[in-house]
């Protein structure tokens, strides 16, 4: 019996995911998203073309992949279908390879609208949510109250659909927010009868079945480890359990049956929306990340918050994923760096800690380590053994601090820009 390998963000989203799952897809016949929706935006660069994936798995390019949607995922259907269709004009009819989970719980267009007017009566204390309907879905699911995609299915959907409905518009009815669903909902019910051609699944039977018969499967993390909903920086996190947790209660894989968890960073560290952020730059060196880097949403276009790498936060993401081997990620932006420094510390009120605190907000004064930069280009490099020796340095003390072996280094967004050692 195969165990299923995971691989996950350990910082606050956008490490990369997309781009490392689409490089390792050829050694799994199957890859799982096992939570979030489509507040994720997964990046692909292949062939000189780039998707955005936000729901679908990012194996969907690769020949012969089978694609899995789990149960800790929630789904707007009209956004689904948008970018099924942009899949399909590169990559042809996909019917076959993708399985959606009957137990994946269904974005209302009042989600939407409850996550917006939720967000306006906040005001300046504002999560910075992708406004994807993303809490209020969640909210209905552990509430009990939610949709899920078996239930499309029901000849007594509409009626079920219309109750919540109503029972959102009570909701809005105590935020000062004006919004209209008409066309929206068109869109939606449009969408629902379109997804209808694909296998929606027993997932968790499904996944346990390829695993017991030997197939190779790859569960593919939303959002990083800061943002989960336990551990992140809360209030400013997303709605679910973003960690290798969540893919036992996301794809219903039990915990003993996890194999290889590889967790991806970037060489730096980003954010995007509010919440605390130790390392954050405010200066012309964040400026000079968030440029090279090329550092705006992918599913929002927002510009994202650029900082040092902070191993603090990335030894805590560590330990409560049980990572078993690190990937870096953008190793390139920091090529014109003559410096680069990464957090070993913090000190609150004038003490040191090194541990990621309940406390994480302004108070936090990051302690530094400075490295040399390597000051040249390693875009082009494909042996670890090619590396300046900087890169070496920084990659060595990096795994010295977190205990784990840096196994893959990114060295641009396309997907043959990648050093595996
Ligand atoms: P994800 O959400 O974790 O999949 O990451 P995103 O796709 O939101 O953001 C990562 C961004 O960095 C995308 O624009 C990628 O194309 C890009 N990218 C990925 N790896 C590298 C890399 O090694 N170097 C550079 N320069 N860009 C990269
Ligand atoms: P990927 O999978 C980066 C952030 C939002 C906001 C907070 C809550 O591409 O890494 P939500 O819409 O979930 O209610 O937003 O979480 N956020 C992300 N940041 N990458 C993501 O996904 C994110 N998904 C949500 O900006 O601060
Ligand atoms: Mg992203």
């Amino acid at each position: 019996m195969k165990k299923i390998d995971v691989v996950l963000g350990l910082q606050w989203g956008d490490e990369g995911k997309g781009k490392v799952v689409d490089v390792l897809t050829p050694d799994y016949n199957v890859i799982a998203r096992f939570q979030g929706g489509p507040n994720a935006g997964h990046s692909l660069v292949f062939d000189g073309d780039r998707f955005v994936l936000h729901t679908v798995p990012s194996g969907i390019f690769r020949k012969d992949s089978v694609n899995v949607i789990g149960n800790g995922v929630v789904i707007d259907p009209v956004i689904l279908m948008d970018e099924i269709r942009a899949i399909e004009q590169k990559a042809g009819d996909i019917t076959g390879k993708l399985l959606i989970s009957k137990r994946a719980h269904l974005i209302l267009p009042t989600h939407r609208m409850l996550d917006a007017a939720s967000e306006a009566a906040k005001g300046k204390s504002k999560i910075g949510s992708t406004l994807k309907g993303i809490g209020p879905t969640y909210m209905d699911k552990t509430g009990r109250n939610g949709l899920r995609i078996g239930d499309i299915l029901s000849p007594e959907f509409q009626a079920r659909y219309d109750a919540l409905k109503q029972k959102h518009f009570g909701l809005l009815a105590q935020y000062d927010f004006q919004y209209d669903i008409t066309e929206y909902e068109k869109q939606w019910m449009q969408a629902i009868g379109e997804l209808k051609r694909f296998s929606f699944i027993e997932s968790e039977l499904v996944v346990n079945d390829y695993l017991a018969k030997d197939v190779p499967v790859l569960a593919e993390g939303a959002q990083g480890a800061m943002l989960d909903i336990d551990f992140g920086t809360y209030p400013f996190v997303t709605s679910s359990n973003t960690m290798t947790a969540g893919v036992c209660t996301g794809l219903g894989v039990a915990p003993n049956r996890v194999g290889k968890v590889m967790g991806i960073f970037k060489a730096y560290c980003t954010r995007v929306g509010s919440g605390p952020f130790p390392t954050e730059l405010f200066d012309e060196t964040g400026e000079r990340l968030r440029q090279i880097g090329h550092e705006f949403g992918a599913t929002t276009g927002r510009p994202r918050r650029c900082g040092w790498l902070d191993l603090v936060a990335l030894k805590y993401a560590v330990m409560m994923n049980g990572v078993s081997e690190l990937i870096m990620m953008k190793s390139d932006v920091l090529n014109t760096f003559k410096t680069i420094k990464v957090a070993v510390a913090y000190e609150i009120g004038g003490k040191r800690v090194d541990y990621f605190p309940f406390e994480s907000g302004e108070e936090v004064t990051p302690v530094y380590k400075e490295f040399a930069g390597w000051d040249c280009d390693i875009t082009g490099v494909r042996k670890y053994e090619d590396f300046p020796q900087q890169l070496k340095d920084y990659i060595a003390f990096i795994e010295a601090e977190t205990g784990c072996p840096v196994k893959i280094i990114s060295v641009g967004p396309d997907r043959k820009e990648i050093v595996i050692r």
